[in-house]
C-alpha cells in the first residue's frame, strides 16, 4: 500500500513512520509513506500557503492553490487511484471498520490541515472523505494522519509478527475490549496471575478471556455492547 501525505510538516510524519510496526511495513515492502509539502507548490518569493479568512475572525486559512498544486503531483506520482482523505474535527470519527476498510486500498492520499482549516471550495473539489480521531482540537491534521498510517500499516498482511494478534485485539472480530493480559512472574509484590490462565485448562481460560472483555466492556464502553454480536452465553456470563 502506498500512503501519500500533504502537510506543511512532512518531516513530522516520516519520523512517525520509521518506527515500531509501520517501519517494519515500510522495510517489508509493505508499504511506503511519501511526504509532500505545499510550500514547495506556493508561489511568489515567500511561498505563502495561507492568507486571512473572508468575513474577518482569527487565523489563517490554507489557500486554494498550493494545495490543489500539491495535490495534483501527489496523485501523478503512481496510477493507481487514490481517495483524499481530509483529518479534521468536523469529519466522521474513525473507527476499526473504517480503518479496515482503507487498509484494503492500494492507495491513499491523507491532507492534513493547519490554522483555522483549509479553503473549503478545495475541500469540496478534492476530497473524497473527512476523518476526524476523535472529539478534541489538535493543532493540525499531522497526528491524525499518523494515527492513521499506524493503524492501517499493522493490518496490512504480513505486518505483525504473530499473525494472530491483530484479530484478538479490541474491536477485531467481536467489537468488544480486548481481556487482560500478564506474563512472568506467576507471583509479584504487585499481584497474582489469576489462577485459570495457569491452569492448562483452555476451555476454562477461553470462558475467562470472554467474561473479562464482556465485563470491561459494559464497565468502560457500555456504548459497544449495543453494537457487539452477543450469543446466549455471552449475555450469561455477563451476568455470573
Ligand atoms: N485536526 C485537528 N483536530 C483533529 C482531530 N480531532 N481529528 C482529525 N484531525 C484533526
Amino acid at each position: 500500500m502506498r500512503i501519500d501525505i500533504v502537510s506543511l510538516f512532512p518531516e513530522f510524519i516520516a519520523q512517525c513512520a520509521g518506527v515500531g510496526v509501520v517501519g517494519r511495513a515500510q522495510e517489508r515492502g509493505l508499504l511506503s509513506t511519501h511526504g509532500w509539502n505545499p510550500r514547495d507548490y506556493a508561489a511568489g518569493g515567500y511561498r505563502r500557503v495561507d492568507d486571512r479568512p473572508f468575513g474577518g475572525g482569527p487565523g489563517m486559512v490554507m489557500m486554494i492553490e498550493p494545495l490543489q498544486a500539491c495535490l495534483s503531483a501527489a496523485r501523478a506520482a503512481d496510477e493507481a487511484p487514490a481517495p483524499v482523505i481530509y483529518l479534521s474535527p468536523q469529519g466522521r470519527p474513525l473507527t476499526q471498520a473504517k480503518v479496515r476498510e482503507l487498509a484494503a486500498l492500494p492507495r491513499l492520499i491523507l491532507l492534513c490541515g493547519r490554522y483555522e482549516g483549509v479553503d473549503e471550495r478545495l475541500l469540496a473539489a478534492e476530497v473524497d472523505e473527512e476523518i476526524s480521531i476523535g472529539d478534541y482540537v489538535l493543532s493540525g491534521g499531522e497526528l491524525a494522519a499518523a494515527v492513521v498510517i499506524d493503524a492501517v500499516a499493522r493490518l496490512q498482511e504480513g505486518a505483525l509478527n504473530d499473525a494472530e494478534s491483530a484479530v484478538q485485539d479490541s474491536f477485531e472480530g467481536d467489537g468488544l475490549l480486548d481481556c487482560p493480559h500478564y506474563t512472568h512472574p506467576a507471583s509479584h509484590a504487585l499481584g497474582e496471575v489469576p489462577a485459570v490462565l495457569r491452569s492448562g485448562d483452555h476451555a476454562a481460560i477461553a470462558r475467562w478471556r470472554r467474561q473479562q472483555a464482556l465485563g470491561r466492556t459494559w464497565l468502560r464502553r457500555p456504548d459497544l455492547l449495543d453494537e457487539a454480536a452477543l450469543s446466549k452465553a455471552d449475555r450469561a456470563l455477563l451476568e455470573e
